[in-house]
């Protein structure tokens, strides 16, 4: 992203067709997504690319095996790929394909200007190649004198004819960009070792091929039938052949890119080859390039052989696309290695999201509607909490600094620092007690206070996650517009009056017991346990609640006829538990860790009876059992004197 820029242009990487798609595509894929949702709620005129890189050996070799054709197998995995970013309502403006007829004329007339140029020569080239990386190596970079030093697979020795681009002549020009333009590579540290390669000396580039045929050809007036383009010259041209470079150039405005998103493994294609070829163009440099890092699963890397690979959109489907997007953008600082669990997902949701967003709009409908009919007025908010509104305003002064420089967990830690303001305000200012003691105008204040914090974090995250913000909004009702986000973040106006509407809950807590489910990611959408309603602000701020209230939970007497410890889980006991209906009723506790199965059978708890039925680990369970906790371990509470089974507790 780059600061008040007219036009705007974020790129991921483009595809390769020889995989589906995994965690860390949808990262970048996210990632890009959010600063282009970003970007066009400032006002500012936004281009966003992602595609497929279809051609080279690798894919070749994929498509064989498969006894398909290249370019079946390359339509294929290419839908399969536009689908998911569909189906995660990417936004993007073009969805490029490197069998793109104008994409192959733009990479076409790219080689024959470098090559009238003088930047491209006839040579042969000699040396390693590795099909995997589709990268060449010499003999003195490959460990072991044969694998690939980047993903250790064997290398294959190449030996034929083939064009170079003069790369060498570009290393002091590089070197000049490096230094000139302090961000034109994030992180930092990543630009760091960019430079020190480039500074150990740059050799001239093997740019096509003649062993196979799967590849953009050269252009006719070199009449050299037998080579194709290097895939990585090809590929990265994506990123001006998509704005119509050697065609009608119709989107060229948006040239050079903000940021070309890519991952560390990428870097050295995009930070070296990429502004060299840019050079020999005469085409400006990207602004950005900002090389994110790589996820591991449970701390293990992820390949297709350890079967560990964390498909995004069983992920996605399970917990949440909001969610999903909220979690990969908070949980790593860009640049570096992050691990996928499904504990710290979880912590996420129901931490970050239910506790500190969900909440707090629960608490602002609760408030609003049982003292003030659900209208908010912002006008006596400066009078009682311009100490709180300042907080705010030095927290997001600079919040947008964060994105330029791609520190997207950081700009989320500021906004959740907003949120704890609010939070916190809620506690110290009491507005149920100021209603109680009559100070209607207090209360008042503070719940709109709490109300324009929560406008203005909407404004800021519904890049993060539209779908759930949208709701947020029309709740506040505030509309998330280019408009309003001038007016409330910019100019830090404050709210209109407004209604507030009730909404569902918005991040249902998931139990700690999913936790205990096989590592497969995938699982059946009802073991995720979602507990009842969070408790509403009139309970919560006045500690009462209507009798009816309470019994709306059907509590019993039951007991436990059998137990059996429940393989694989550390917590889970399996219980039968006999609630006077004749049949017994199956209850998975998460008790094990301080019952035997033996000690529990014949004895009674009280249990809840009226619980809506829940899978866990695949298991009904149609109950749950009272308890209580403390340091001293878990209890179950059970009756004083044995009762009849089924008795009513009231
Ligand atoms: N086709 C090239 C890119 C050409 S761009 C002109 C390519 N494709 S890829 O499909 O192999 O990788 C795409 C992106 O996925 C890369 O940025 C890579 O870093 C990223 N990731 C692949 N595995 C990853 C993780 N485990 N974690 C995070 N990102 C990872 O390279």
């Amino acid at each position: 992203m780059q600061q008040n820029c007219k036009n705007v242009y974020i790129t991921t990487p483009i595809y390769y067709v020889n995989d589906v798609a995994h965690i860390g595509h949808a990262y970048t894929t996210i990632i890009a997504d959010m600063l282009a949702r970003y970007s066009r709620l400032t006002g500012s005129k936004t281009f966003f690319l992602t595609g497929t890189d279809e051609h080279g050996q690798k894919i070749a070799q994929s498509a064989e095996q498969r006894g398909r054709t290249a370019q079946e197998y390359a339509d294929e995995v290419s839908g399969k790929f536009r689908t998911l970013w569909d189906d995660f309502d990417i936004t993007y403006d073009k969805f490029i394909r490197t069998t793109d007829e104008e994409h192959k004329i733009g990479v076409q007339k790219a080689f024959e200007t470098m090559y009238n140029k003088g930047d491209i020569y006839k040579g042969d080239y000699e040396g390693y190649y590795c099909v995997s990386c589709e990268t060449f190596f010499t003999e003195k970079q490959l460990i072991d004198e044969q694998f690939c030093p980047d993903c250790g697979k064997p290398t294959n020795i190449v030996k034929e004819e083939s064009f170079f681009f003069k790369l060498s002549k570009y290393e002091d020009k590089l070197i000049e960009w490096y230094e000139q333009n302090e961000d034109c590579i994030l992180p930092r540290a990543k630009k760091n070792e960019i430079v020190n390669f480039v500074k150990g000396g740059l050799r001239d580039l093997s740019i096509s091929r003649t062993s196979f045929d799967w590849g953009v050809k050269l252009p006719e007036s070199l009449n050299e039938p037998k080579h194709v383009m290097y895939v990585w010259l090809d590929a990265l041209m994506n990123y001006v052949t998509a704005l119509g470079y050697g065609n009608d150039e119709k989107n060229m405005e948006f040239w050079p890119a903000t940021s070309h998103l890519v991952g560390k493994d990428i870097l050295r294609f995009h930070a070296i080859y990429w502004p060299a070829f840019l050079m020999s163009l005469d085409l400006p440099l990207p602004k950005h390039i900002a090389a994110h890092g790589w996820w591991t699963r449970d701390g293990e890397k992820m390949s297709k052989s350890k079967g560990n690979v964390v498909n995004p959109k069983e992920v996605a489907d399970a917990y949440g696309l909001d969610a999903f997007r909220y979690f990969m953008l908070r949980e790593v600082p860009f640049g570096q290695d992050g691990d996928f669990s499904q504990k710290a997902l979880m912590d996420r949701i129901n931490s970050d999201l239910g506790n500190d967003l969900g909440n707090l709009l629960n608490r602002i409908s609760g408030m609003s509607g049982k003292y003030f009919d659900f209208k908010v007025t912002s006008k006596d908010v400066k009078k009682y909490h311009q100490k709180e509104l300042d907080e705010v305003e030095t927290l997001l002064e600079n919040i947008e600094d964060y994105l330029y420089k791609m520190q997207i967990n950081r700009y989320l830690e500021d906004i959740w620092k907003v949120l704890t303001i609010a939070n916190k305000a809620i506690g110290d200012y009491e507005p149920w007690a100021k209603m109680k003691e009559g100070k209607e105008e207090e209360a008042m204040a503070l719940v709109a206070l709490i109300t324009n914090i929560m406008a203005r974090v909407s404004l800021l995250l519904d890049s993060v996650m539209p779908e759930k913000i949208a709701k947020i909004a029309t709740s506040l009702g505030v509309e998330i517009s280019t408009e309003s986000y001038h007016k409330l973040i910019k100019d830090k106006e404050l709210l209109d009056d407004t209604t507030i509407t009730k909404v569902e809950q918005l991040f249902p807590r998931i139990e700690e017991i999913l936790l205990e489910q096989a590592p497969e990611v995938k699982k059946d959408k009802n073991e995720v346990e979602v507990k009842k309603e969070e408790p509403s602000v009139e309970q919560e701020d006045d500690n009462l609640i209507t009798i009816d209230k309470f019994f709306e939970t059907t509590l019993k007497i039951g007991t436990i006829v059998e137990a059996q410890e429940v393989p694989k889980s550390k917590k889970l006991l399996k219980l039968q538990v006999d609630v006077g209906e004749g049949k017994n009723r199956q209850v998975l506790a998460g008790i094990k860790e301080f019952y035997s199965a033996e000690e529990l059978v014949g004895t009674q708890a009280c249990v809840v009876a009226n619980l809506k039925p829940a899978k866990l680990m695949g298991m009904l369970s149609e109950g749950m059992l009272l308890a209580a906790r403390d340091e001293n371990g878990l209890n179950l509470i059970r009756p004083e004197k044995p009762k009849v089974a089924g008795t009513k507790i009231s």
